[in-house]
């Protein structure tokens, strides 16, 4: 017994070494943490059960047949976040440059089977090379293999995709399907074709970090919901992130406890909104005043910064955040940002999460880019996201609400639960100044005429109380006692239920 036990210990302690200590050693030097160190970060400490650690590939061509190491590249298993259960995969670059084979596969697609069955998150933490070159079109058959889970995944369970290494080819259309892509800053990238084909094919000479990095793909792809410095912060902030969110689309999310007032008021907001209405104020502070503790988990921080995105607590539960940003093109909507907010209002109707959206919306950006790139069919998502979504919905409307921009933000005819406004809102056909301008035109000579039409229509138009007298706006608060009006609000809705009718699935216009 004890020769079998110490066989055991020895085959065990062989799978954990992976590719072995040279190998090891290359993946530290280069910043990198391997993939068993990155999943002991990840989960709570000893809370790691591991699957199929020595499972190895079947394939003997190109010498294959004699190089076989426990695991083939990736490691799997489930674990606890903070005491909730999640399903994590980790690719092993010591083994084969982490290289997908068809037994590789087999063990993502193993755990992502049981994360379905048993409703919990998959996390993937990808550091890989891509097809195992030596499988072919058994590797492929692989990929396809956890496509496919991902998309049955996808609105179920959770799932996260950390990318610490590369992930090239047909490879990024995983991550490309879960919820959330975190990337690490200079050690990590993602592109469909590299740099030598992209030089080959159209002549661009781009660096891998330029082509596909951690930057690029949050600041202008948006393909990523973050970038951190290292393997360390990303899955710190990958803990952050499961703490809000359920375990699966059949539980709520958690209730955390919270040390902050419910009835906190906060005189500083009265004073948010400047005097002049073309002055920009930051939305983060009213985010942040009104969230638990002012913690505040921001996705997609780096893109499309006119709307704000993430989650908060209030009263310690997990509620989505869509807010207009006037420091950032005034927060008027393009395609961008609705493409941006309408994924994320997605996402928190497929989970259950309650969406609190602050509106200070000018409209929608005009011009020949928006126009040709399709800001209809693009702005139609986030209208679509909001009028489709049953989740509780409360909105507060800070300033200005203009035009079609109003419809899209949350309002009540889109289904809003609650829909408040400060004193200070403006909800128009648009502002004063350009209604003024085309209603009369022929008076745009005359300046003290126009300034004097422009008054009168701001008078008449510019404040919330036309549209809380038809019902569009239920109440106007008092900016000071926002955190406590969207408390109770969402207090009220916690047993909300409303349904849409049945139907295959819905054609969002993509
Ligand atoms: C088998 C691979 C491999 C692969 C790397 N290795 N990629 N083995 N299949 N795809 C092995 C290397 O032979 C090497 O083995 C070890 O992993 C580390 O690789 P290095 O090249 O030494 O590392 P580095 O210099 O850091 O370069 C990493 C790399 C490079 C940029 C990823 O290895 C590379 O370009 N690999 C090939 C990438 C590729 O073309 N993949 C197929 C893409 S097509 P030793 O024994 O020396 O340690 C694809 C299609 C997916 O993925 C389609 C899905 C639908």
């Amino acid at each position: 017994m004890k020769d079998i036990l110490s066989e055991l210990e020895s085959r065990r302690a062989a799978a954990r070494l992976g590719g072995g200590e040279r190998r090891i050693e290359a993946q530290h030097k280069k910043g990198k943490l391997t993939a068993r160190e990155r999943i002991e970060l990840l989960l709570d400490e000893g809370s790691f059960e591991e699957f199929d650690m020595f499972k190895a590939h079947r394939c003997v061509d190109f010498g294959m047949e004699a190089e076989h190491i426990s695991g083939d590249g990736v490691v799997t298993g489930w674990g606890t976040v903070n005491g909730r259960m999640v399903y994590v995969f980790s690719q092993d670059f010591t083994v084969f440059g982490g290289s997908l084979s068809e037994t590789h596969a087999e063990k993502i697609c193993k755990i992502m089977d049981m994360a379905m069955q048993n409703g919990a998150p998959v996390i993937g933490m990808n550091d890989s090379g891509g097809a195992r070159i030596q499988e072919g079109v058994a590797s492929l058959a692989g990929y396809a293999e956890v496509f496919q889970r991902n998309i049955m995944a996808s609105g179920v369970v959770p799932q996260i995709s950390l990318i610490m290494g590369p992930c090239a080819g047909g490879a990024v259309y995983s991550p490309a399907m879960t919820d959330f892509i975190f990337m690490v800053k200079d050690s990590s990238y993602m592109f469909v074709t590299g740099p030598d084909v992209v030089k080959t094919v159209t002549n661009e000479i781009v660096t891998a970090e330029e082509l596909g990095g951690a930057s690029t793909h949050t600041k202008k792809s948006s393909v990523a919901d973050g970038a951190y410095e290292n393997d360390v912060e990303a899955i710190a902030e990958t803990r952050r992130l499961i703490d809000f969110l359920p375990l699966s689309n059949r539980e709520k999310a958690p209730v955390r406890p919270f040390f902050d007032e419910v009835n906190r008021i906060e005189e500083s907001l009265d004073t948010l909104i400047p005097a002049n209405p073309n002055m920009p104020y930051d939305m983060k502070e009213l985010i942040t005043k009104i969230a638990d503790e002012g913690d505040f988990f921001e996705i997609q921080k780096d893109y499309a910064g006119n709307i704000i995105t993430g989650f908060i607590r209030i009263e310690g539960q997990t509620v989505g955040i869509v807010a207009n940003q006037p420091m950032v093109l005034a927060g008027c909507l393009d395609i961008d940002s609705s493409r941006k907010a309408a994924r994320f209002v997605r996402f928190c109707d497929a989970f259950e999460i309650p969406i609190l959206t602050l509106v200070d919306v000018p409209g929608f950006l005009p011009g020949t880019g928006q126009e040709y790139g399709g800001v209809i069919k693009h702005g139609a998502k986030l209208l679509f996201a909001y009028g489709e979504a049953t989740v509780p919905k409360v909105t507060v409307i800070t300033r200005k609400a203009y035009g079609g921009a109003y419809d899209v933000m949350a309002s009540k005819h889109l289904r809003g639960d609650f829909n408040y406004a400060w004193p200070t809102a403006e909800i128009a056909v648009m502002g004063a100044k350009g209604a003024t301008e085309i209603l009369y035109r022929s008076e745009l000579g005359d300046k003290d005429k126009i300034a004097a039409r422009t008054k009168d229509y701001e008078d008449r138009f510019a404040n919330p109380f036309v549209a809380a007298e038809r019902g569009f706006i239920d109440e106007v608060i008092k900016p000071s006692s926002t955190r406590r009006r969207v408390a109770r609000a969402f207090a009220s809705l916690r047993s909300k239920k409303l349904a849409n009718p049945w139907k295959k699935h819905d054609n969002i216009p993509l």
